[in-house]
């Protein structure tokens, strides 16, 4: 008991120490994956930007970000569009939609709607960012 006594302020010194530096290095470790998070995602949407105004789906849908203001599908304004769903869209067309698949690659399809994605989550980045990085593994 009388070791424990002496022991145990000792020790939680020690924890004490241990977990600040391991806070610490936690935090910049979780700042510089952030940066690499937000710099790819940067990527992402510059790359979607491209490839939505070079396919033309600006001419009949409006999205903000890509500073259209197409009338003739659905606003893609939409935070309710899923990476999937848009894929399915862009690949298979629906209606007046043309299909694209076999025009554009898989990659620049899953491109696409991630960029859609992110765009319509602009602020909740850990949401939009995992679905880049899963991509970009691809
Ligand atoms: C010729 C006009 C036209 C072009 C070009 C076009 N779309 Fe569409 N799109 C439509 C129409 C019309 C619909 C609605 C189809 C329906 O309701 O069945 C649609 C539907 C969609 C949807 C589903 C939206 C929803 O809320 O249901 C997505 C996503 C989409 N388009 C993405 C794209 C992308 C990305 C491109 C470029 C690769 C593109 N579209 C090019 C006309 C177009």
């Amino acid at each position: 008991m009388a070791t424990r006594k002496i022991l145990t302020p000792a020790l939680g010194a020690l924890a004490a120490v241990a977990g600040l530096v391991a806070g610490v290095g936690l935090t910049s470790s979780a700042q510089a994956q952030e940066q690499a998070k937000d710099a790819q995602s940067t990527d992402l949407v510059a790359a979607g930007r491209d490839l939505f105004n070079t396919w033309s789906c600006s001419a009949c849908h409006t999205l903000s970000d890509a500073g259209s203001s197409g009338a003739v599908g659905p606003s893609l304004d939409n935070p309710g569009l899923t990476h999937d769903f848009i894929v399915n869209r862009v690949t298979n067309g629906s209606g007046p939609m043309p299909s694209f698949g076999g025009q554009i690659s898989e990659d620049e399809i899953g491109k696409l709607a991630d960029y859609i994605v992110a765009v319509n989550h602009k602020d909740a980045k850990v949401a939009a960012a995992p679905a880049g990085a899963d991509h970009s593994k691809q």
